[in-house]
């Protein structure tokens, strides 16, 4: 696959004939939104948990030195909680230029925390942004300590690596959900960053 999937997402879904479109964020789409929206509301997929095991050459990293960011890992136990946003699709083609290193967009079940609008309840079909393990800038797994050490030492054009997972890690807490790995991870970088103090 190449590292640029912005020609390959364009192909995926048709999205004009869709009544309504929800994107599930996980990673920085949680915390950074560039991008406008009609509706947003904590949610959960279920059979899929989060890594720090995509490399990231366009915002945390460079091709040279990649940084470490998130994906999504299949997991029949686990379930990862996120922001759904309702959005048109005109959306799709700023959200594709930012997750083009690597990330597919595939076709996912959005479970809601809190009703969407007040009416709906339950599960509504949405899209997500996913980094499969034959992209190009696939890292895999490593050790929490050596994934910590890796972001500690990157950065790209869209700030230090350590960032990404600050802003994470305090957007998951604030949505009240516990992801372990993200927060094992928060705790090595503040750790590693008092040491140079
Ligand atoms: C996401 O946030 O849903 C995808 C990964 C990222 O952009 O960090």
């Amino acid at each position: 696959m190449s590292f640029d999937t912005t020609s390959q997402n364009k192909d995926r879904q048709y999205l004009l004939n869709r009544k309504e479109i929800w994107v599930f964020g996980y990673g920085s789409l949680i915390y950074k939104v560039d991008f406008p929206y009609i509706e947003k509301a904590p949610a959960t997929i279920i059979g899929w948990k989060r890594r720090f095991w995509q490399g990231s050459h366009d915002h945390r990293g460079t091709p040279e030195k990649p940084g470490r960011v998130v994906t999504l890992v299949r997991s029949n136990n686990d379930h990862c909680a996120g922001i759904a946003y309702k959005v048109n699709p005109e959306v799709f083609d700023h959200l594709d230029h930012r997750e083009k290193n690597g990330y597919l967009r595939y076709d996912v079940d959005v479970v809601f925390n809190v009703a969407p609008s007040l009416t709906d309840k339950g599960a509504k079909k949405g899209l997500v942004y996913i980094a499969p393990k034959d992209n190009a800038a696939f890292l895999g797994p490593a050790s929490i300590k050596q994934i910590a050490k890796h972001i500690h030492q990157s950065s790209g054009p869209s700030g230090h690596n350590r960032d990404y997972v600050f802003q994470l890690a305090d957007a998951l807490r604030a949505l009240g959900e516990i992801d372990e790995h993200v927060f094992a991870i928060d705790s090595y970088l503040k750790e590693f960053k008092a040491q140079e103090t």
